[in-house]
């Protein structure tokens, strides 16, 4: 963990301990990157190779041509959104774009991570002051000081659609709190070539229109292919077998295969649950997780299948 208070980028890039005080409302993290954590996040995303490399160039552009660019005619904003269902590496691959990002251009850079829930959440009136407050005054400051990553996870929260809201609870609030987070974010970009805001969402239509289109890349992440959920499933065998060695003797067996011909559909955190969940198939196996058979994978993975086809069946 690398955590440092605000205003302070480490200048090193290492990754020790620093010094944190995230006592800042909105704000869930602040660390120097790169940092070694999110590396490893990025590395065990499996995706096509495409789609981190598309990123990781977006990512890199933002810092090295945006503030050569004239905005009006050539406009980047420093907004890469990423799109998907639950469960598809969203978050992780954000954190780890981020680090990878600071990597490639060789330099410190300041991570934030906002916590959208707890500025949506301020009581009626104040989310747009606390959106006013974190964008301009905290990330705006941060940014003064050197390069600057910041996640906007979950933004539908932030920057909700303003046509959807006629029926919700205080759709002036939010209304105010969308024009809020634009106003500011046009304010952050032509202040800040050495930003970027890196935005999840669940639902593209959540997302404000107006948000969407001053997003420099959109980018749709997936449910995982039939090979991506194979992979995903060995590479949790793999690191439970780090701790109880006896269960790497399962990645070749035949029930393995057939678990991840079965995990497709599942998205890649059901597919990790479901694999760690068969070290509680029974009493024994869960005392002594180095009992784990093939089959209580495979029973694990159809569990999955079964609960995921119940709960889509809701009405
Ligand atoms: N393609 C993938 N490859 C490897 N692991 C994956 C993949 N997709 C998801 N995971 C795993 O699933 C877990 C959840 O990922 P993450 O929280 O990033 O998903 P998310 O898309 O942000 O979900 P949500 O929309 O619910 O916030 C992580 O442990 C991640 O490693
Ligand atoms: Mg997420």
């Amino acid at each position: 963990m690398n955590r440092i208070s605000p205003f302070e980028p480490s200048g090193d890039g290492g990754s020790g301990p620093r010094r944190r005080t995230v006592d800042q409302k909105g704000i869930h993290d602040i660390r120097s990157l790169p940092d070694a954590g999110f590396d490893g996040q990025w590395a065990s995303l499996i995706f096509q190779p495409a789609l981190k490399d598309r990123l990781l160039a977006q990512a890199v552009l933002n810092f090295t041509a945006r503030e050569r660019l004239q905005q009006v005619f050539l406009p980047l904003h420093g907004i890469i959104l990423l799109v998907g269902p639950p469960g598809t590496g969203k978050t992780s691959l954000a954190r780890g774009l981020a680090s990878r990002t600071a990597a490639s251009l060789g330099g410190a850079m300041t991570y934030i991570e906002v916590d959208a829930h707890a500025l949506a959440s301020a009581s009626l009136g104040k989310s747009q002051q606390a959106v006013t407050h974190l964008l301009g005054s905290v990330i705006g400051e941060a940014a003064l000081s050197g390069p600057c990553i910041v996640l906007l996870d979950e933004v539908e929260t932030l920057a909700a659609d303003r046509r959807k809201m006629s029926m919700e609870a205080n759709p002036i609030d939010v209304h105010r709190a969308t024009d809020a987070v634009l106003t500011q974010l046009d304010q952050l970009a032509a202040d800040n070539p050495q930003l970027l805001f890196i935005a999840t969402s669940n639902f593209a239509g959540a997302v404000d229109d107006a948000f969407l289109s001053r997003a420099d890349l959109v980018v749709t992440v997936d449910l995982p292919t039939p090979e991506a959920c194979r992979a995903i499933l060995l590479d949790t065998l793999r690191r439970i077998a780090q701790v109880y060695p006896q269960v790497a003797s399962l990645q070749s067996d035949p029930l393995i295969a057939q678990a991840a011909d079965c995990a497709v559909g599942l998205d890649g955190r059901r597919i990790r649950k479901a694999t760690l969940s068969s070290l509680a198939h029974s009493k024994q196996i869960a005392a002594n997780p180095d009992l784990l058979t093939a089959r209580a994978v495979l029973e694990a993975i159809e569990h999955a299948q079964a609960e995921r086809s119940r709960l889509e069946a809701k009405p």
